[in-house]
């Protein structure tokens, strides 16, 4: 990109936001730690601040599945990374509900209650795809924002009676500013007021063009409910998942995003993340976000004890010692020590952003997308 926040470049740099900021006053310029400054403000900063220690880990800066330094040979192919969105109410998390139920080796009926935001549906011919969920409401767009960015396709979800809402153009928004394929599914046509002509015509107000008219967006009629339209769609996935020829390296330490987390009476902090790249192992040691510890148990959605997780893998982790914020990137690192120099410059730059005003004054999308 062209530009970059000073909570990003502090990040980068290993510098914190306040100094930046001083810095920047110094020369002239007023800027606030949610800010943008161009590549060449952001250089110069760079060069002033040049002899600093860099300690941010390379998942902090890169995004994507692939790392700078891997080679063609490296690669391999990883499951599509697909995340649903839609307005509220508008059968997401239904719609994930049934996908899971299409799992070829699903466990015994009932065997899976809780819900969770990722899972990976094994399909017939020996394909996975991983499924993410996100919150339908206005208040988390920025976490939306954040599941557009580690996805690869975004399924939107547009109930047939309904047709397109607010959250529904927003999820557009979202997904057309991060480059990633909209299959649209056209759910609850079960009900008597469905009308997906309505949604199709409602879709070109959006510069998205259906199939049906010509253009090439992808729309499927499902039900969540009734189950209808479910294999459609998951070949639809398939289909795209092969144009894009995804591609990432499991022979390396693991690296990955924070998806949810939380502080469990009996287990302790559970966090569930997705690994980007790399092979994430049970005994690896951990940063996330401003926590970190010893991998005790990786578990998937089935609560099924896993030894390693590969890329596009959602995956629950036990043994932090805290609770890392959704969206944090995480890292295995070498040793405790590692670790400790981590987290302790992050709770640092915590508190520092809580001090700058930053945290309470509630989050931007360039801050989460950060
Ligand atoms: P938020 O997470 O709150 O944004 O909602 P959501 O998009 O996840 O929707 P959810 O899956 O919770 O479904 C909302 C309501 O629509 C529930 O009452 C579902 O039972 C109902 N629903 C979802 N899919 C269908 C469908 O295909 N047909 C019918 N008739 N109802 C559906
Ligand atoms: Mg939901």
């Amino acid at each position: 990109p062209d530009v970059i926040t000073v909570q990003e470049l502090s990040n980068r740099m290993a510098v914190r936001g306040v100094d930046i900021i001083k810095f920047l006053m110094r020369q002239g310029v007023m800027l606030k730690i949610n800010d943008v400054i161009d590549n060449d403000t952001a250089e110069l900063v760079a060069t002033e601040f040049g002899h600093t220690v860099r300690r941010v880990s390379d998942a902090d800066v890169e995004e994507g599945f692939l790392a700078a330094d891997d080679h063609d040979d490296h690669l391999e192919v990883r499951p599509p990374v697909v995340t649903i969105m839609g307005h509220v109410d508008h059968g997401k998390t239904s719609l994930l509900d049934a996908l899971r139920s299409t799992d070829v080796v699903k466990g015994e009926a009932g065997g899976i209650t809780q819900h969770i935001g990722a899972y990976q549906v094994r399909l017939q011919d020996g394909g996975r795809i991983t499924f993410l969920d996100t919150p339908g409401h206005a208040a988390f767009s920025a976490m939306r924002a954040r599941g557009a960015n580690i996805t690869d396709i975004v399924v939107l979800v547009v109930a047939a009676d309904d047709g397109v809402k607010p959250q529904t153009a927003e999820a557009i928004q979202h997904a057309k500013a991060a480059g990633v394929p909209i299959i649209v599914a056209i759910n609850k046509i079960d009900k008597p007021g469905a009308d997906s002509t309505r949604v199709i015509n409602e879709l070109l107000q959006h510069e998205l063009v259906a199939e049906s008219l010509g253009g090439d967006i992808q729309t499927v009629e499902v039900s969540a409910k009734e189950k209808l339209g479910l294999d459609e769609l998951i070949e639809r996935i398939q289909l795209q998942a092969e144009l894009m020829d995804l591609k990432a390296n499991p022979d390396r330490t693991a690296e990955g995003v924070v998806i949810e987390a939380k502080l469990d009476k009996g287990r302790g902090a559970v966090a569930t993340v997705l690994v980007k790249r790399g092979t994430l192992k049970r005994g690896d040691i951990v940063v996330a976000g401003a926590q970190f510890g010893r991998v005790r148990a990786l578990l998937n959605e089935r609560d099924e004890q896993l030894t390693e997780a590969g890329p596009s893998t959602p995956v629950e982790i036990l043994g932090l010692d805290g609770a890392p914020s959704p969206g944090d990137a995480f890292a295995v690192v070498e040793n405790d020590a590692r670790a400790r120099e981590l987290t302790d410059y992050r709770q640092r730059v915590k508190r520092d952003k809580a001090a700058v005003g930053g945290a309470a004054a509630g989050v931007s999308l360039t801050d989460m997308m950060a």
